[in-house]
């Protein structure tokens, strides 16, 4: 039975994880530890509000003090750490955050462990999962091999260079404090949960406002895109299987251009239109529900400085060793992922126009 701490527990990921373990492992306590930034989401754990095994601290992974006394106190052995700054295009505005919170945080948190697990010894056998992103090894051509964990790192924005630095911080303390710590690099998710400034939440909302999708660039980019319920099991199988001290990869075997991809969505779109007769009703700004097209709404616009062009993922160590597989085809996810929206507007409006920010900090000061 595991007793885990997970940072940035409140996110995208991190909740989606929250909901998994939960439902894979009931009975085993867990900890979420998460600031609240934009990015986080007390709604993001509605579908476990109320169990007994979950306790949510507001707090920042920077604060060691705090994280010693979470481990000491709950004798939490397992972190898996989420926790970070994620959006790329927020780092090339202000890249002070992603250096604050991706690589003081994540060595706030390693100091932690060191201090609990290995000085104190509250627990001797323990797991530090420290979740990363394939954007560290840079971007690939056409005709290149996929990252495998061999490939060099390489990072291009303020993003992927903070997760890099975090990377090679995970390692050390593992070389030098023998931390038992593993890491994965997995490759674009997607999802219930996500916010709406990547890619595929922003389009179904701006599809749905009948505003502009807008495609950087000439929309060739490449992106390996993977469920969220993939990755989740994914990193379930690391703390399973994994050995310490090794890197896995955790990819969706579903490269597309962005183009395509967001094309894709629109059709998804039109068909649950056609499908859905309410549909026009709730949102009449949407091109489908006034007899036109989504994809008229694709508008290119200026490229986002040093945009990576490719990535994709070799998860072949991951299979061979964890018996690693993603499930969800890009077509299925994309078409449940548009339903869940759908279903789910309260969650999107709310994240959007910030009530739901607010409300939080009246009641989390
Ligand atoms: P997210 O931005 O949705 O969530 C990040 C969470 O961390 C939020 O809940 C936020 O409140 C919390 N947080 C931020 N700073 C904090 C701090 N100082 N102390 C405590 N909590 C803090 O991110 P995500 O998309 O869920 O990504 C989770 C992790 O996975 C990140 O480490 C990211 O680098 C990595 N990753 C994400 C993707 C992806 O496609 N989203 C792909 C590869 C790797
Ligand atoms: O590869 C893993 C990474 O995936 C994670 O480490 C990051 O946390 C996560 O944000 C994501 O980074 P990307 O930059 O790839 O994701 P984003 O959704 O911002 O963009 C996906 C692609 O779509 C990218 O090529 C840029 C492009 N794009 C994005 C936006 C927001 C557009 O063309 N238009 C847009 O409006």
């Amino acid at each position: 039975m595991a007793r885990l701490l997970v940072t940035g527990g409140a996110g995208f990921i991190g909740a989606n994880f929250v909901h998994h373990w939960l439902r894979t492992h009931a009975g085993e306590p867990v900890v979420v530890l998460d600031a609240l930034t934009y990015a986080g989401n007390l709604a993001n754990l509605e579908p476990v509000k109320g169990r007994a095994e979950l306790r949510f601290v507001r707090g920042d992974i920077r604060d060691t003090a705090l994280v010693e006394r979470l481990l000491r106190e709950e004798r939490l052995d397992t972190i898996v750490h989420f926790a970070a700054e994620s959006h790329v295009d927020r780092s090339i505005h202000g890249p002070d955050a992603f250096i604050e919170t991706n690589v003081q945080g994540t060595h706030s948190m390693l100091k932690a462990a060191r201090t609990v697990w290995l000085e104190e010894r509250v627990a001797p056998a323990h797991r530090f999962h420290h979740v990363s992103t394939d954007e560290v090894y840079g971007s690939l051509g056409p005709q290149d091999p996929a990252f495998s964990e061999h490939t060099p790192y390489a990072p291009n924005s303020p993003y992927s260079a903070s997760k890099a630095a975090s990377d090679h911080l995970v390692r050390a303390y593992h070389h030098t404090y023998g931390l038992a710590s593993t890491i994965s690099n997995c490759s674009n998710n997607y999802g219930p949960f996500h916010f709406p400034e990547k890619l595929i939440p922003l389009m179904i909302v701006n599809l749905l406002h009948g505003r502009d999708l807008p495609i950087y660039g000439d929309g060739r980019n490449v992106r390996d895109w993977l469920h969220v319920s993939d990755h989740c099991r994914g990193i379930e199988r690391i703390l399973e299987k994994g050995r310490p001290g090794e890197v896995y990869n955790i990819g969706g075997g579903a490269q597309s251009e962005n183009l395509t991809l967001v094309e894709t969505l629109c059709t998804v779109a039109d068909a649950a239109f056609r499908e859905h007769g309410d549909l026009a009703k709730r949102f009449p700004d949407a091109p489908p529900g006034r007899g036109k097209e989504s994809a008229s709404l694709i508008r290119f616009v200026k490229d986002r400085p040093g945009h990576d062009r490719r990535y994709a993922i070799d998860c072949r160590k991951a299979e061979r060793e964890l018996g690693y597989r993603a499930e969800v085809t890009l077509e299925r996810g994309l078409r449940e992922t548009f339903a869940w929206y759908l279903e789910n507007e309260w969650w999107w409006r709310a994240v959007m126009d910030g009530s739901y920010q607010r409300w939080i900090e009246t009641h989390y000061r």
